[in-house]
C-alpha cells in the first residue's frame, strides 16, 4: 500500500469506505492466520522502572505508586495457572527495572521450560544485548518492545535517554531479530503532538522490520504524568485521536501491510470501550487477546494508565466469558504456541547457525 493510500485511510472518515477497510483486514486476517485466536497469559513481574517517560504511570519519579517485584514462586504459580486453562503462552512483561538481574530471568525462563511446553514472551524494556542473548539461549523464544513512535523528534521529547545510554528501539529490534527472537513492536495512537504523517511512517516501519507481532492502543492520559496533565492544552493542526477507530485503523492497515503477523486487540482499547473494544479489534484485523494473570493484589500496581480494563477468562467486563465472546465472533480459540507464521517463514528461508 503506498503512502497516499495510507494517509487517506487514516483520515477517512466516511462510515462506508472504513466498513469496506475493515471487510478487506478481517478477510486476508482469515486468509493469512485463520480463525484461531491465541491466547497469551500477561504476567506483570515488576512495577518498578528508571526511566521517566513522559506518558507512562509506571515512571520513575511517579513516587506515590507503591511498587513491587514478583517472586520466582508468584511467577512460577501463575505460569501453573497459564497452563491450567489452556494456554500456549506466557507474557513476562515489566518496567525497566534492573532489579530483575539477568540471572533472576534466565531462571525463571529456565523453570518455565523445564515444568511446561509454554512459548515463552519477554517484554522488560530495553536491556544490554548480553542480557537479550543470555535469555534467548536461556529459551525465551519471543521479545516485544513497542517502539511507540517512529518520529525522531516526538520519541526523543517522550522518551528522556538515562545518562549516557541513548534509547534507541529501533535499533534494539533488529538485534532482537538477529538473536533469533519473535519480534513484537507497536505505537500508541494519538500521542500528544503525533501527526497523520507520523501515523504513515510508523505503518511502514512496521513493514520494514518484518515485525511478527504488532500491538498498538490507544494513548490514555494518566494524571500522575506530564503528558497527562496536559493532553491537551496544546492541540497541534494534525492531531491523531486517542479513539477506538483511529486504533482499529491502525490495526487494519497493519494486517494488510504485514498479514502474517499475530495483531492482539489490546488492553488500552479494551479500556476506551470495555462493552466492544476487544470484539472490533478482533474484527478489525486482530487475532490474539492477553489475558491478566497478574494476581490481584499486584495487578491494581501496575498502573501505566488510569481505568486499565481488566481482561480476564469471566468477569464483570466479560459477562459470559471470553471463550464465548470468541465463539459468538465465529472465530475459535486457539491451540499449542501461536507461533508467529511470520516468524516461521523467516525462519525458513534464513537457514539458523549452528
Ligand atoms: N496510555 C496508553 N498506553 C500506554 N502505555 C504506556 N503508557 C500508556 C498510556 N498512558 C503502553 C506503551 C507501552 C505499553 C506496555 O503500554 O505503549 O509500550
Amino acid at each position: 500500500m503506498n503512502r497516499d493510500e495510507l494517509l487517506e485511510w487514516l483520515t477517512q472518515t466516511d462510515p462506508q469506505r472504513l466498513e469496506s477497510l475493515w471487510t478487506r483486514a478481517d478477510s486476508v486476517r482469515r486468509q493469512h492466520v485463520g480463525d484461531e485466536i491465541h491466547l497469551r497469559g500477561l504476567l506483570e513481574i515488576s512495577s518498578y522502572c528508571v526511566r521517566s517517560c513522559l506518558y507512562c504511570g509506571l515512571r520513575a519519579p511517579n513516587h506515590d505508586l507503591p511498587r513491587y517485584r514478583m517472586s520466582a514462586e508468584d511467577i512460577l504459580a501463575c505460569v501453573r495457572q497459564a497452563v491450567r486453562l489452556g494456554y500456549g503462552t506466557v507474557v513476562l512483561q515489566s518496567g525497566e527495572d534492573p532489579g530483575l538481574t539477568r540471572d533472576f530471568i534466565t531462571d525463571v525462563i529456565q523453570r518455565i521450560k523445564a515444568d511446561t511446553a509454554l512459548a515463552v514472551t519477554l517484554s522488560l524494556g530495553e536491556r544490554d544485548v548480553t542480557e537479550l542473548a543470555a535469555w534467548r539461549a536461556a529459551g525465551a523464544d519471543r521479545y516485544l518492545l513497542r517502539f511507540e513512535t517512529s518520529n525522531a523528534r516526538l520519541y526523543s521529547t517522550i522518551h528522556p535517554s538515562l545518562p549516557g545510554r541513548p534509547s534507541d528501539r529501533i535499533a534494539l529490534l533488529g538485534q532482537l531479530r538477529d538473536l533469533g527472537y519473535e519480534i513484537g513492536s507497536g505505537v500508541m495512537i494519538g500521542i500528544p503532538g503525533q501527526t497523520y504523517e507520523n501515523l504513515a511512517d510508523d505503518l511502514e516501519w512496521f513493514g520494514r522490520l518484518d515485525l511478527d507481532m504488532i500491538g498498538v492502543g490507544p494513548f490514555i492520559p494518566h494524571p500522575a504524568t506530564p503528558l497527562g496533565q496536559d493532553a491537551d492544552r496544546h492541540p497541534i493542526r494534525n492531531q491523531v485521536a486517542r479513539s477506538e477507530e483511529m486504533t482499529c485503523k491502525v490495526m487494519a492497515l497493519a494486517r494488510l501491510i504485514c498479514p502474517d503477523a499475530n495483531i492482539p486487540a489490546t488492553t488500552a482499547l479494551a479500556t476506551v470501550n470495555r462493552r466492544h473494544g476487544l470484539q472490533r479489534g478482533l474484527m478489525r484485523g486482530g487475532n490474539v487477546v492477553m489475558p491478566d494473570l497478574t494476581p490481584e493484589r499486584y495487578r491494581r500496581r501496575y498502573d501505566i494508565y488510569p481505568e486499565k480494563a481488566c481482561i480476564q477468562e469471566s468477569g464483570p467486563e466479560c459477562v459470559d466469558g471470553l471463550e464465548q465472546g470468541i465463539i459468538r465472533l465465529g472465530r475459535r480459540i486457539g491451540r499449542g504456541r501461536g507461533d508467529s507464521t511470520n516468524y516461521l517463514r523467516r525462519q525458513k528461508a534464513i537457514p539458523q547457525k549452528t
